[in-house]
């Protein structure tokens, strides 16, 4: 269990904390919302040398240190911050994940919430995974925003104060409800289900641009459309996923298809790591060689589900009209770091295999068959 620990930060504390800057405004506690951020690591927590951008430590300061780096963070909002963990997010597991997800749904979207809104801080690198399933996991409609920088708060220009200050204020605000899980940097919203990390060295890093539904000014946010949320989300129950889980989800591999496809490596998933689910990505629209598909059907024959995502960041893996209730499944306009979210908790709420063919393809069906 990582730590945890909650340190209620008020104005003074983090004045008393922040370099020499301007006199922090006179707190206006009645005037600004409550929005609690949720540390977990990263670049924006991250410390290295002046000029480097690559080599730094990632999830090295600690939160509080982090937010003392704004001014006049107060005049946005009364932030309380949890130091949940503070690691590079590669290291995070789902474990992790549905422990915010569960904190997060204790401090919003329970009758005697005084919370606004709630940020998560962690690395760009699987920023996409946490901000997915906390669109899934989380049942109220306040705002839920991850965000992360690419620079460490020790380079030259660091984007980390920015992206925060933006992300706290869009958690505090009325017009970033409805709106599912956001994710925050370089001015930029992106919406949880679509976005994901689409340069791996650029502070403009989060630009998939079916994702961008609004960004900011004076670092207040403003939308491009009234509040909805993809065709294509689903949800699950987390008391359920809870339930059946206490810390980890069921465990679904990752395969990367290509040349020289080696349907064995699917076998030795199974066999080797104990895998409960498969998810396969690519080439193209999620194609599979004729010579593999025997022995992935026969992986499905055993009750364990096989997910073929799409390749490219843009496009869907489209279902198949004819395609047997005992092959593979195709995971639409789900990305392939998604689908492994999406099964990993459609097996934690016991999913039928029909019912998680049904979770990815069933709106195309609809769409492209009528079924
Ligand atoms: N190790 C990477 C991570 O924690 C650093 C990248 C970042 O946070 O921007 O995701």
């Amino acid at each position: 269990m990582r730590l945890e620990a909650i340190t209620a930060l008020t104005t003074a504390a983090l004045a008393a904390a922040a370099p020499a800057a301007a006199p922090v405004k006179a707190r206006q506690e009645d005037k600004v919302p409550n929005v609690t951020v949720i540390a977990t690591g990263g670049t924006i927590a991250g410390s290295g040398s002046t000029f480097d951008t690559t080599g730094y430590t990632a999830g090295v300061r600690p939160i509080k240190d982090v937010l003392g780096d704004i001014p006049d963070l107060d005049t946005r909002a009364n932030v309380t911050s949890i130091q949940y963990s503070n690691i590079a997010s590669e290291a995070m597991v789902s474990s992790d994940i549905v422990d915010i997800a569960k904190m997060v749904n204790n401090l919003l979207c329970t009758p005697e919430s005084d919370q606004a809104g709630v940020v998560i801080t962690q690395g760009t690198d699987t920023t996409e995974e946490t901000a997915f399933a906390l669109d899934a996991l989380i049942n109220c409609d306040k705002p839920v925003v991850v965000t992360a920088s690419m620079r460490p708060g020790t380079a030259v220009s660091p984007d980390g104060p920015g992206n925060l200050l933006d992300a706290v204020t869009l958690a505090g605000s009325e017009v970033g409800k409805g709106r599912g899980a956001m994710v925050v940097l370089n001015d930029r919203i992106q919406s949880a289900f679509y976005t994901s990390k689409m340069n791996a060295n650029n502070v403009d890093a989060f630009v998939e641009k079916n994702a961008e539904i609004g960004g900011f000014l004076n670092y207040k946010p403003y939308f491009y459309y009234t509040p909805s949320q993809s065709t294509f989300k689903k949800t699950f129950n987390l008391d359920e996923t809870l339930k059946q889980n206490d810390t980890a989800l069921p465990k679904v591999d990752m395969i990367y298809g290509s040349q020289d496809f080696d349907q064995n490596l699917i076998i030795a998933a199974v066999a080797a790591s104990d895998a409960k689910g498969i998810v396969i990505q690519g080439v193209g629209e999620g194609s599979i060689p004729s010579f593999a598909e025997d022995t992935i059907n026969s992986v499905v024959a055993q009750g364990i589900p096989v997910v073929v995502a799409a390749k490219p960041v843009y496009g869907a893996s489209a279902p198949k009209e004819d395609a047997s209730s005992k092959s593979y499944i195709k995971s639409g306009f789900v990305k392939a770091a998604q689908a492994k979210v999406y099964l990993e908790l459609a097996l934690a709420n016991n999913y039928s295999m029909d019912q998680i063919r049904d979770l990815f393809e069933g709106d195309l069906r609809s769409a492209m068959f009528g079924q």
